[in-house]
């Protein structure tokens, strides 16, 4: 599946510009260049368990909740003491790693980071849509959790988040700049997009094979956590017993993972992401409908071409 893939610097006539970084077309999405060798050294090396557990998602639609959540599913055993719980010293970008940034970081074709000593079940995420992900995550019975969120939201949290790596550069979140990326989001020229594309991939895999791919809605999780965790921790083979049921152990766990909560950990407030931008870009108001107070309606028509796909799916977002 891999391809020799060359492109990192500097931008070609056919790269598209995200917010200062450029993005090319590769295997049926837009990859940031910067992040293409790894992507490369991913496909090419990465060797699912059969125990592994892969969370996938585009960003922004809610991944670093699910990291949160995972993490502390099949670690609660070892941190029934919740103040001592890793989340309450660690983002949970650092205890569940990226695999395209964090586990092959500029790897240059050489050989993959030492992860395969990680304990099972391992816990990894990407972005990369269903079709190029390495054979071995397909083939394997690792189960992979997907999440989605409706593409209005979506695309505010990209801009609110992506604005952040421009604010030294001066640059405003302000409506003309609005308008230029929902043109290019709509056309699917967004990381890792296009939006219908990968969420479609995941979805029909998730039809074709319910023991392999679980889809989850971010809407869905935040209106009934309960229902969701337990069904996420059945999923991921470790459900609630019934005593831990009757312990409240389920919403101790949805307390702990909460926005609310994440948001006050020092380590989220103050760290830096990638050294530039703080963690607490990762955390946001994590509204669902938020995007009413920045779309006029004729924005938001633009995404009916995308909402019209979705549709004949069964989706109605
Ligand atoms: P907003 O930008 O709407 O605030 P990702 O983790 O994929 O980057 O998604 C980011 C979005 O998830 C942000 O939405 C962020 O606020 C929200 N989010 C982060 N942590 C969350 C949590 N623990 N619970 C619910 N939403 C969360």
């Amino acid at each position: 599946m891999a391809a020799t893939n060359t492109k990192t610097q500097p931008p070609s006539k056919d790269d598209e510009m995200w917010f200062g970084f450029p993005m090319h077309f590769y295997q049926g999405f837009w990859l940031e260049n910067m992040i293409s060798e790894n992507v490369d050294t991913f496909q090419t090396h990465f060797q699912a368990n059969d125990t592994d557990i892969i969370l996938a998602s585009l960003p922004k639609t809610g991944t670093t909740w699910l990291k949160s959540l995972l993490f502390t599913i099949f670690n609660r055993k070892f941190y029934s003491d919740v103040s001592k719980h890793p989340l309450l010293t660690t983002t949970p970008h650092e205890l569940v790693l990226q695999l395209e940034f964090d586990v092959y970081k500029n790897s240059l074709g050489c050989n993959p980071p030492n992860h395969t000593e990680i304990p099972s079940p391992r816990l990894f995420a990407t972005h990369i849509p269903y079709l190029p992900l390495p054979e071995s995550i397909k083939t394997s019975k690792c189960k992979i959790v997907y999440v989605c969120r409706n593409p209005f939201d979506n695309f505010i949290s990209f801009c609110n988040y992506w604005i952040q790596f421009n604010i030294n550069e001066g640059i405003k979140l302000d409506i003309d700049l609005m308008e230029e990326y929902l043109d290019k989001y709509c056309k699917g020229i967004v990381p890792f997009g296009p939006y219908e594309d990968h969420l479609l991939g995941y979805w029909k895999e998730s039809l074709k094979n319910p023991e392999k791919v679980l889809f989850l809605e971010y809407e869905g999780m935040k209106k009934e956590p309960k229902s969701h965790l337990k069904r996420l921790a059945e999923f991921v083979g470790c459900p609630f017993s019934e005593e831990e049921e009757e312990g409240n152990v389920i919403d101790e766990i949805i307390e702990l993972c909460s926005l609310k909560n994440l948001k006050e950990v020092e380590v989220n407030k103050s760290g830096k992401f990638f050294g530039r931008v703080g963690n607490k870009a990762l955390f946001g108001k994590g509204e669902v409908g938020g995007w009413n107070n920045y779309l006029t309606p004729s924005m938001a028509k633009q995404f009916d071409q995308m909402l019209q796909k979705l549709k004949e799916a069964g989706f109605s977002f």
